[in-house]
């Protein structure tokens, strides 16, 4: 089993190493969003991490990552200064390789040594440090389509999508009894556990998210206009900033909304699931489509159920993160605990750009509720009565 694994990382440090290599030394350096860090400084911290927790932590070694700490653990490391402080394309590139191909061979040593740590069990370190790169090769992706909002492209001519009105495609989820949580602790993130059981009332929800023709369709119905469909908190967002449309959607002479990816202008998909948006959009959304956002706990439960399952967009779900009873952060403070604040949102779901380790019913994400950055967007949830 570990042999497979080991590979599947090798396979993510080469993902992690072309994007840079394909990326222009000025790009790979610059922060394109506030929220971002430069594209240079993931595959840095990815190594870094690697390093950290394989000879730092399991092996106990000298410290061999005392020098980058501070550049490359992200509380320590001021995200406007880390470009700055950060060797160039081709020095990284190839520390980067060493660092990656040491960590390979130390994992392999760990593995025929079979030392028994909490770290260790069942594969865990190894889980641990795919999933984390799979979430910076996602993070990547953000910064790479936010990169194309800068970028000069031609002018195009959209074909355009018809808006459509809300899906009543739904399933009706009885009231029980149920397991939250994932069971298993060799691939579980500290917040997946321990697993809880709970009680759910009914409740209906959408069977897939909601899409680009449905969300043109709110548009269309002055979505952004009618205060009636947005929260307070939402409403002064959105006239603040003056929102009117998903984060890469953009409009041809014609007036044809188009997307704006990493690879340029295309056709928006009129059933393709809608992201850009932020939480209060969503909100707002399913105000419109006369329902309400999930809670996490029934997305999960109808998740368990096979009746909805991570699709092509983070979704935003009604509550805050928040601890499991019980929780107890592993293997360090700092992934889940600090963002138990009250401050963060939970989605649920997978987007475009979520790769398979990740991807999976039980996976919490979490967010500030204005962002727009992260590939979320929504589907509706209703009471039943
Ligand atoms: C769970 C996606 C919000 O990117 O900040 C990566 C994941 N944590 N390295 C983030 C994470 C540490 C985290 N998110
Ligand atoms: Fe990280």
């Amino acid at each position: 089993m570990t042999g497979t694994l080991l590979s599947d990382l090798g396979q993510r440090q080469q993902q992690l190493l072309s994007i840079i290599d394909a990326t222009p030394e000025v790009d790979c350096y610059r922060q394109f969003h506030p929220d971002l860090s430069p594209l240079a400084w993931h595959l840095g911290h990815c190594a870094f991490i690697e390093s950290y927790w394989i000879s730092d932590r399991v092996l106990g070694n000298d410290r061999r990552t005392r020098e980058t700490e501070p550049l490359y653990f992200p509380e320590l490391s001021p995200k406007t200064k880390r470009a700055a402080r950060m060797p160039g394309k081709s020095e990284l590139l190839a520390q980067a390789k060493k660092d990656f191909a040491k960590n390979i061979s130390l994992l392999a040593e760990i593995d025929k040594s079979g030392q028994s740590q909490a770290l260790l069990a069942n594969g865990y370190l190894l889980y641990f440090l795919l999933q984390h790169h799979c979430q910076h090769l996602e993070t990547m992706a953000q910064i790479l389509q936010q990169r194309a909002y800068q970028q000069d492209w031609q002018s195009y001519e959209a074909r355009g999508i018809d808006p459509v009105e809300p899906s009543g495609d739904r399933i009706t989820v009885d009231a029980s009894n149920v397991e939250i949580g994932n069971p298993n602790e060799a691939i579980a993130y500290d917040n997946e556990r321990p697993v809880w059981s709970t009680t759910i009332d009914s409740f209906g929800i959408n069977k897939r998210p909601v899409s680009n023709s449905e969300y043109l369709g709110f548009m269309r119905a002055d979505g952004y206009q009618n205060k009636d469909w947005w929260s307070p908190r939402g409403w002064h967002w959105r006239q603040s900033l003056a929102i009117d449309a998903p984060d890469h959607w953009r409009q041809d002479t014609d007036g044809n909304w188009y997307s704006l990816t990493a690879t340029g202008p295309a056709n928006l998909g009129g059933d393709d699931a809608v992201y850009g948006i932020s939480f209060f959009e969503a909100e707002a959304y399913s105000h419109y489509a006369d329902g309400r956002l999930p809670h996490e706990l029934e997305w999960e439960m109808a998740a368990a159920r096979q009746v909805i399952a991570p699709d092509q967009a983070w979704e935003w779900c009604s509550n805050h993160f928040f601890p499991y009873p019980g929780f107890h952060p592993f293997p360090y403070d700092g992934y889940s605990l600090p963002w138990f604040d009250d401050q963060h949102q939970t989605l649920r779901g997978a987007s475009l750009h979520t790769l398979a380790p990740v991807r999976r019913p039980t996976f919490r994400n979490f967010y500030t509720p204005e962002k727009r950055h992260v590939f979320a967007g929504v589907r509706v949830a209703f009471d039943l009565d």
